[in-house]
C-alpha cells in the first residue's frame, strides 16, 4: 500500500475549535476534537446512526462508472438474503436512486420521529433529494447547504433498526464525500467502483484514497462493465482491457471483490426502475453482485466481530 500521506496536527495556533467546518478534520489529532465532536450536531447524526449495524459508502472516482447502479444492486441484493437495507443517495446534483428503483412518483414525509424514508421494492428504504425536488428543479447547493443536508439526511431521519446502509456517493472526492465520511465516524467502510479503463482507475485510486486519509478502510473494488456480453449470442468481448480493477486492488492492497460484465440487460432493468439482480437473477451480472453482496456482508460480520473483542 502507497504510504498514507497523512499530515498529523497535534497542535494548530490558527485553531478556532469550529471542527465541523475544519478542513482539517480528518488530519487533526488534537483531542479536544472529539470531545467537541460529541457535544455539537455531529452527536446527533451519531446516534441516529448507531442504530444501523453496517454502514457502506459507494464511490469511485469517473462519473458513470456504475456507482449508483451497483449501490441500487448491492442493496437489493442484501434484501434478497433477508436484511432490512436503507440507501442514502449522497449525490446532491444527480440524484439517481428513486429512477433506479422506480419510486419516482413518491415523496418525503415529515413524521414525528424525522423524516421518514421512501419505501421501495423489498422494503428498501430510501433517502434522496430526487425525493423531494421536482423533476425539472434544479438547486445550487453551496458548502454550508451540503453539509446541512448531510446533517438532516443522517440525523433526522427514522430510519430504526436496520442491518445496512448503502450510501451512493457522487463521483470525485468533493466535500459530500468528505461530509458524509465525518458525519458517520464509525462507517465500516467504502466499495470503490471503477470500470477498466486506466482513466477511470486514476480516479478510483483517488478515491481511495480519500477513503484511507478519512481512517475509513477500502472494504474492495468492484471492476464494472468489465468485458461486454452480447445480449443476442451471449458471447464475450473484451471491449476495455480488463484486469485493471484488480491490479488498482492489489496496489492498494484491499481486496478484489469481483467483475461484473456490461450487459444491456442491466441498464435497460435500471432504466424501468427495478434493480437487475431482482429483475434478471440469471444474468452473470445479477449472479457476480450477488456473490459481491454474499463476500461483503461475510467480511463485514468479520470486523464487527474483531471489533468487538
Ligand atoms: N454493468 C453494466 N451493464 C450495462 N449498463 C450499465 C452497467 N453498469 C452501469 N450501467 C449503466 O451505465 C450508466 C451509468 O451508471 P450509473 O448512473 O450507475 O453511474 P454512476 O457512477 O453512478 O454515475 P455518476 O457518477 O454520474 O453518479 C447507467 O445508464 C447504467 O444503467
Ligand atoms: S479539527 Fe477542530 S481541533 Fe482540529 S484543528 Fe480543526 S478546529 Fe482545531
Ligand atoms: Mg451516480
Amino acid at each position: 500500500m502507497p504510504e498514507k500521506q497523512l499530515l498529523q496536527i497535534n497542535v494548530d495556533l490558527n485553531c478556532d475549535y469550529k471542527c465541523e467546518r475544519c478542513e482539517k478534520f480528518f488530519e487533526c489529532r488534537d483531542e479536544m476534537k472529539w470531545k467537541i465532536y460529541g457535544r455539537r450536531r455531529m452527536a446527533r447524526a451519531a446516534r441516529t446512526m448507531a442504530k444501523i449495524k453496517k454502514k457502506v459508502a459507494i464511490g469511485g472516482g469517473k462519473g458513470g462508472s456504475g456507482k449508483s447502479t451497483m449501490t441500487a444492486n448491492l442493496a437489493t441484493a442484501l434484501a434478497m438474503m433477508g436484511k432490512k437495507v436503507s440507501v442514502l443517495d449522497q449525490d446532491f446534483d444527480g440524484s439517481t436512486i428513486p429512477k433506479l428503483f422506480g419510486t419516482m412518483g413518491k415523496k418525503l414525509k415529515i413524521g414525528e420521529r424525522g423524516l421518514v424514508p421512501v419505501e421501495g421494492l423489498l422494503g428498501i428504504q430510501m433517502i434522496s433529494l430526487g425525493s423531494i425536488q421536482k423533476e425539472d428543479e434544479v438547486i445550487t447547493m453551496f458548502h454550508e447547504m451540503r453539509r446541512g443536508t448531510t446533517e438532516e439526511f443522517l440525523a433526522h431521519v427514522d430510519y430504526g433498526e436496520r442491518d445496512y446502509l448503502l450510501v451512493d456517493l457522487p463521483p470525485g472526492t468533493s466535500s459530500d464525500a468528505c461530509n458524509l465520511m465525518q458525519y458517520i465516524p464509525d462507517l465500516h467502510g467504502t466499495v470503490i467502483v471503477t470500470v477498466p479503463s486506466q482513466v477511470s482507475q486514476i480516479a478510483a485510486r483517488k478515491a481511495s484514497l480519500l477513503s484511507l486519509r478519512a481512517d475509513v478502510r477500502v472494504l474492495g473494488i468492484i471492476e464494472n462493465m468489465s468485458g461486454y456480453i452480447c445480449g443476442k449470442c451471449g458471447n464475450h468481448f473484451d471491449v476495455m482491457q480488463t484486469g485493471g480493477g484488480e491490479r488498482l486492488a492489489h496496489e492498494l492492497e484491499v481486496p478484489f471483490l469481483g467483475r461484473v460484465p456490461l450487459h444491456p440487460q442491466l441498464s435497460a432493468a435500471s432504466d424501468a426502475g427495478v434493480p437487475f439482480v431482482y429483475k434478471y437473477p440469471d444474468n452473470l451480472g445479477s449472479k457476480a453482485v450477488m456473490e459481491i453482496a454474499r463476500k461483503l456482508d461475510t467480511f463485514l460480520d468479520e470486523i464487527i466481530e474483531k471489533e468487538s473483542k
